[in-house]
């Protein structure tokens, strides 16, 4: 019997899905320590990753066996692909399942610092509403502001989809300019100096990868506008996080919002304070659905390669695997 092992608790029938195998199913809150997991991978076949799991060379030195890493998230700076590609490890993610939902999410970290959502619900929660008051909570609305999208993925886009039912002027900067999917939005492709410059609102899709780590510092900040608000739903090491907390102290940018962090789990204290801050933990993709169709789709990839021999469609090493 191939073992397949789960290092999380996943909203699918796990069990079920994957009766045929033997299954090591961590359905603990607690994920499984390196160790464990190390020893665990010695004879496993395949492993459902988390982006919380760190899988590198250390940790699968002694995994034999393994023929297939699923990552269950789109985002797979978690993984050493590298080294997999040279075990012949397939590595896959899940892309397309969860675009909607995380740009909703990250939508609603945007309108939520716009209109001061969470800042009002507090205070009518502490009992300070008296009345109706002309200068009540203002906030600023999204019609023809400016939205930059830095990273131009299909998160990317489809957060430049609903922007442009809010009327925003959307500009974006990624790696690549995408002539195709601009025109579909009405987007424009503008230099990251020009983006930095332009945007009320500017929102990390990107995912991380050496050329966005630390993309964002205090230089970024400062060529912001003051009263600018600054959205992460892409990876947390893509800010220097001290470098962001200082620039909404000193009033270089106005807002932010955010669903991911630096040192994730670990939330910067000084950000704790901050009214003028969302804080999220990672829950871009938390839908019913998402995370039901990420589930299946991990299922389906290690399958793919187990049972059918083949690398999935959705394999992101693909081009680096031969005679698997
Ligand atoms: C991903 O899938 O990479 C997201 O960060 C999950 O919310």
């Amino acid at each position: 019997m191939k073992k397949v092992i789960v290092t999380k608790k996943l909203p699918f029938d796990i069990e079920g899905e994957l009766k045929n195998y033997d299954l090591v199913y961590n359905k603990s809150s607690e994920p499984l320590s390196e160790d464990e997991l190390q020893k665990e991978l010695t004879n496993a076949d395949a492993i459902i990753s988390m982006l919380s799991d760190k899988i590198d060379a250390r940790l699968l030195e002694n995994a034999k066996n393994l023929k297939v890493v699923a990552n269950y998230a789109v985002g797979y700076n978690n993984i050493d692909v590298d080294y997999c590609s040279k075990k012949k490890i397939v590595v896959c993610n899940t892309p397309h399942v969860l675009t909607e939902a995380t740009a909703e999410l990250g939508f609603a970290l945007m309108i939520s610092a716009a209109r001061r959502i969470v800042e009002a619900d507090k205070f009518v929660r502490n009992g300070n509403f008296k009345g109706w008051e002309p200068t009540l909570f203002l906030g600023r609305g999204l019609q023809h502001k400016t939205l930059g999208i830095y990273g131009f993925g299909k998160i990317g886009q489809a957060f430049g989809n609903f922007a442009r039912n809010f009327k925003m002027n959307i500009i974006y900067n990624s790696r690549s300019r995408k002539r195709h999917e601009e025109n579909l939005i009405n987007a424009q492709y503008v230099t990251f100096e020009e983006l930095l410059e332009k945007s009320d609102f500017l929102v990390v899709t990107a995912p991380l990868n050496s050329s966005t780590k630390h993309r964002f510092t205090k230089n970024e900040f400062e060529r912001m506008k003051n009263d600018a608000t600054f959205i992460n739903i892409g990876r947390g090491e893509i800010v220097k996080e001290s470098d962001l907390v200082q620039a909404l102290k000193d009033g270089q940018i106005a807002y932010a919002g955010l669903d991911v962090y630096e040192f994730e789990p670990s939330v910067s204290k000084k950000l704790l304070d901050m009214d003028n801050v969302i804080l999220l933990p990672h829950i871009g993709s938390a839908t019913v659905t998402a995370r039901k169709e990420m589930a299946e789709l991990c299922v389906q990839s290690v399958k793919e390669v187990l049972e059918k021999h083949n690398i999935p469609w959705n394999a992101v090493n693909k081009n680096f695997i031969v005679d698997k």
